[in-house]
């Protein structure tokens, strides 16, 4: 029995992300595609802000400055989920997910060359499956925000 990639699976993701927001501008009478990314990238941060990045961090010093990158480029992404969610439709919501594809092809590449490959290797065997199982059927916690969106953090 082998178990699906980490690295592979996260990617997958941001695949299935990228289409629901492309779905959207291409055809924006159908809001749904673009509901359903804004759910999946809220839940794909969560996970790797309270699951992933921590035990990057703790098992390998040198990725925590890329990991302190990621946080403050989720925060941006995370302001522009929050607009796109009080914009009904029409040319400001199209230019809201054009920012926010532009944000997701920075980000995303920079946790596909850096951080991800990193996982499959530092991740102890019980946190990998912990991961996989919540890619498979974990839900955002009701009300969490993303660590650097908190208002009452001091950030620098
Ligand atoms: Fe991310
Ligand atoms: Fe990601």
């Amino acid at each position: 029995m082998t178990s699906e990639l980490l690295a592979a699976a996260l990617e997958r993701e941001h695949r299935e992300i990228d289409e629901g927001i492309a779905a959207f501008t291409a055809s924006p009478a159908d809001r749904q595609p673009l509901t359903r990314a804004i759910r999946a990238l809220r839940r794909h941060i969560y996970l790797e802000e309270e699951f992933l990045f921590p035990l990057l961090g703790e098992a390998e010093s040198a990725l925590r400055a890329p990991v302190f990158v990621m946080l403050r480029e989720h925060a941006q992404i995370w302001a522009v989920l929050d607009a796109l969610e009080g914009e009904p439709g029409g040319s400001t919501c199209q230019a809201l997910c054009r920012q926010l594809a532009s944000q997701l092809l920075h980000h995303n590449l920079k946790e596909e060359k850096v951080l991800y490959p990193r996982a499959d290797d530092v991740l102890p065997p019980a946190a990998a499956e912990r991961l996989r199982a919540f890619l498979g059927s974990g839900e955002l916690p009701r009300g969490w925000m993303c660590v650097k969106a908190r208002p009452a953090t001091r950030n620098g």
